[in-house]
Formats: structure tokens, C-alpha cells, sequence
């Protein structure tokens, strides 16, 4: 699945009071000084700190100590190599900093207790990357799965960061989610990334619950949500997100399945306002477009969250509605929001000679969760013809 343009203004209850806010940006987005300028102030190279890019000593207590350092004005450095991951680490309140990790950090541990192999929270003016583009985390997640355990670590954690970015970067193999955005964090940006999880639910690519947030130009892999924004999230905007097989976009929660974009309820108490959506290909997805306000497969909760939806489709060949009442094109009418109905619609045909567009590297099988899934490169373009907003760091 792929889309090029997808704005969300998806206001938690709370917001229903602010009627103004708008499906995009809300304003700046990204760290508030370049890595280069924190570099000058500081600089931590993890060598200089204990690590050995042998693939054996462990790289995590070596970053933290070089927090201590760096943390307040500096950046981190992990030159290329191979590092084992075995003390998890957790970052607060750092400030005008960065993490470059150039090297490749392999899971050599599983402590128990910990949410995240990687976790920065609090604090303001951050930036993770590689020079390289080829800076990674990979969390052989297929060692918890060959023993059918899918509750683990996560890679990747922002909570509460304000004016940050994550970029030119890779994550593989996640025991359960790849990359959680949350804690109000704001003014984010993330791009140039590859994320790949194994062919299972409950593998998340990148799930948002943020405020301010771009994310574009980045290539998921997996069988479960590719991007996914959830309650609470405020100007969103996110694009040229590549789904390389993979549950699609979403906004809300859902199970494993193949759709381009998938709104999902069942009761609850959050509001989606003012949402574009434009421009998905999906050749091979099950459903285009997925508005289910009575998602059967989870049980009710709480709250009158049933869609109300307004929608309007132009294209091609055929709608099927689901479960989503209001008033619109195929949604339903029914005062009983709580029965199900399924309405298909043929529309106008697909223009003559059209053909979705497909990229190279798509694919058509997932990765076996019981084998070590390899280490992609971040691609060049994550939507037919289009470049990347941002050059990857490592072309140059
Ligand atoms: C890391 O290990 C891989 C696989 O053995 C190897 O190809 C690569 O050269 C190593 N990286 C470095 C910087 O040594
Ligand atoms: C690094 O070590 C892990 C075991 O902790 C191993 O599975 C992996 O293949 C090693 N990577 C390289 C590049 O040697
Ligand atoms: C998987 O099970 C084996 C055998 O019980 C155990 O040794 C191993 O630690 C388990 N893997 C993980 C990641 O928990
Ligand atoms: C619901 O829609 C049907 C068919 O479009 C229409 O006949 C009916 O009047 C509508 N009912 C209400 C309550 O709007
Ligand atoms: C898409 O997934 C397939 C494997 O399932 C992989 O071969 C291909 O490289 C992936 N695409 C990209 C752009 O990584």
C-alpha cells in the first residue's frame, strides 16, 4: 500500500473545543539546532566510553554514560560497526542533543521488565539518525516468536519530546511494536526510514499519539499497521508512507488484515475531525477504504464513538460500507448505530487504461516470524515517482 498525501486532524474529546484545528501542520516541526552545531558543542563518541563494536560488549551503558556527558548540549556518537544491545536504554530530559548511531545495534539481551530497547523521554530539541542511512536497531524479535511469545520489548519510544526528528534510520525485527510517538510529544519528524517486522499481528510499524507530527518517506513491512494515529493525536500529517505488505494505515486500532486506510471504533470516546486523505494505491489490498464504527471483532466500550461520517468518494469500480452511520455517500441512516449492515455501491468505472502503479520492490510474501529477518536499506522513493522531501543522509 502506498500513500502520498494523508493529512489528519484527529482530535482526542478534549478538542472537540478547539473547532479550528486544521489537518495539518500546526507549525514548525524538527530539532531547533543542527546536529553539526550540537556536535561542536560536544561531542561523545561511545568508543571513548566502553563499547566495542565486536558484537559481544554490551553498547547500552556505554550511551548512557555518554548521555550523562552529552545530554545537555552535545551529540552522541556510535560510529559503524556491529554492537550488541544488552543494557536498555532509557534518556530523559536531554536538551539540545542528538544521537547518531551509524553502527548497527543487535538485541544480545532480553532483561525483563523493560517496555524499550530505546527510550527517549522528556526534554526538547533531539535528533536521531545515521550519517549513513544505515544506522539500525535489530531486535531479532523472531527469537520471542519461534516460542509463540509475542509480548516483548519495543524498539522505540519518543514520550514526551517536543521539537525532535528520527531519520535515515532502520528497525527490524521488533518482539512486538517497532516505534511508539506518544506523551503529547510535539513538533516531530520522521523520514527516510525502513522499519520490517515479521508476518504477524500485533507488529505495529509506527504508532503516533502526538501533537504536530510529519511523517513521510517511510517503508514498512510487516502484517499489521504500517501508521497508525491514535487518540489524542493533533495535526498529523503524514506522507509517502510505503506499506510493504502490511495492515495499511489506520487510524484507531485494529487486527491484522490488508487495508490502504482503515478508520476503527466500537464505542469509545474519541472524535475525528477534518481528515484528507488522498491518493493510496493498493493493488492487491482488500479494501481501499475501511470506515467500520462497529468493529466486531473487539468487543464494546464505553462511549457513543460511532462514525459519523460525510463521505465523499470519487473513482472507481466499488464501495462497500460498513457498519458506519450518518449521512453520505453509502453510510447509513439507521438510528441503530449498533447494527451491523454491509451496503456495496459499483461507481463509476476506473478511467479507461488505468493501471495501479506499482514499485520495485514490492512484494508478495511477508517474513516468516521464526527466521532472523535481514536488514533492509532505506529506499530511494516510497511513492511511484516521487522523491523523498529529504535527500538520505548517506547519498552524499
Ligand atoms: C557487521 O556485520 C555484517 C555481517 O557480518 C558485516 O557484513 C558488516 O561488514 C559488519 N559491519 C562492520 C562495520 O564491520
Ligand atoms: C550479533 O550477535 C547476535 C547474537 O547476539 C547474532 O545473532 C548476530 O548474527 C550477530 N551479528 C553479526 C553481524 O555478527
Ligand atoms: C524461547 O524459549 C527458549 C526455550 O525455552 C528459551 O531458552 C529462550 O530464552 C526463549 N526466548 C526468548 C526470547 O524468551
Ligand atoms: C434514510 O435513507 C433512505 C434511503 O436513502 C430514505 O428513504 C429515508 O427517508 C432516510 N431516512 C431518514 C430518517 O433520513
Ligand atoms: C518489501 O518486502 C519484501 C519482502 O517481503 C522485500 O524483499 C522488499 O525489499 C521490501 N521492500 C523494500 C522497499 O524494502
Amino acid at each position: 500500500m502506498l500513500t502520498n498525501h494523508l493529512t489528519f486532524g484527529l482530535a482526542s474529546i478534549a478538542a472537540i473545543l478547539a473547532p479550528f484545528a486544521s489537518a495539518e501542520l500546526s507549525g514548525t516541526v524538527g530539532p531547533l539546532t543542527t546536529a553539526t552545531e550540537k556536535a561542536a558543542v560536544k561531542t561523545c563518541n561511545v568508543l571513548d566510553y566502553g563499547a566495542v563494536a565486536d558484537n559481544s560488549t554490551d553498547v547500552g551503558q556505554p550511551i548512557i554514560d555518554a548521555f550523562a556527558d552529552c545530554g545537555s548540549g552535545g551529540l552522541i556518537y556510535v560510529p559503524e560497526g556491529n554492537y550488541s544491545l544488552q543494557t536498555w536504554v532509557s534518556l530523559s530530559d536531554g536538551n539540545a542533543w542528538a544521537l547518531q548511531i551509524d553502527g548497527v545495534l543487535w538485541r544480545g539481551a532480553s532483561p525483563a521488565g523493560q517496555s524499550y530497547m530505546l527510550e527517549i523521554s522528556g526534554g526538547s530539541d533531539f535528533e536521531l539518525f545515521s550519517s549513513n542511512s544505515a544506522g539500525a536497531i535489530q531486535a531479532s524479535g523472531y527469537l520471542y516468536h519461534i516460542n509463540d511469545t509475542y509480548i516483548g520489548p519495543r524498539v522505540l519510544h519518543i514520550d514526551g519530546v517536543s521539537d525532535w526528528s528520527v531519520h535515515d534510520f532502520v528497525l527490524v525485527d521488533s518482539p512486538m511494536f517497532h516505534f511508539v510517538i506518544e506523551g503529547d510529544s510535539s513538533n516531530g519528524e520522521v523520514y527516510n526510514m525502513a522499519i520490517r517486522g515479521g508476518d504477524s499481528g500485533g507488529l505495529d510499524g509506527i504508532d503516533v499519539s502526538a501533537i504536530n507530527v510529519w511523517i513521510h518517506d517511510v517503508m514498512v513491512t510487516n502484517k499489521d499497521e504500517c501508521v497508525i494515529t491514535k487518540i489524542g493525536s493533533k495535526n498529523i500529517l503524514i506522507e509517502s508512507i510505503y506499506c510493504n505488505i502490511s495492515g495499511g494505515c489506520a487510524m484507531g486500532s485494529l487486527g491484522s488484515g490488508a487495508n490502504v486506510f482503515m478508520f476503527k471504533s466500537n464505542g469509545g470516546s474519541g472524535e475525528v475531525k477534518n481528515v484528507v486523505l488522498e491518493n493510496f494505491i493498493g493493488p492487491d489490498n482488500a479494501y481501499s477504504l475501511d470506515l467500520d464504527s462497529f468493529w466486531s471483532s473487539m468487543s464494546a466500550v464505553d462511549g457513543d464513538g460511532n462514525a459519523d461520517i460525510a463521505a465523499q468518494v470519487g473513482g472507481y469500480i466499488q464501495y462497500v460500507c460498513e457498519n458506519a452511520y450518518g449521512s453520505g455517500y453509502c453510510v447509513s441512516n439507521s438510528t441503530d448505530t449498533t447494527a451491523t449492515y454491509t451496503t456495496t455501491l459499483y461507481a463509476s468505472p476506473s478511467p479507461s487504461g488505468y493501471s495501479a502503479p506499482t514499485m520495485a520492490a514490492d512484494l508478495t510474501a511477508g517474513f516468516d516470524v521464526t527466521l532472523s529477518i535481514p536488514i533492509p536499506t532505506i529506499p530511494t522513493s516510497f511513492y511511484p515517482g516521487a522523491t523523498p522531501y529529504s535527500a538520505l543522509a548517506g547519498s552524499s
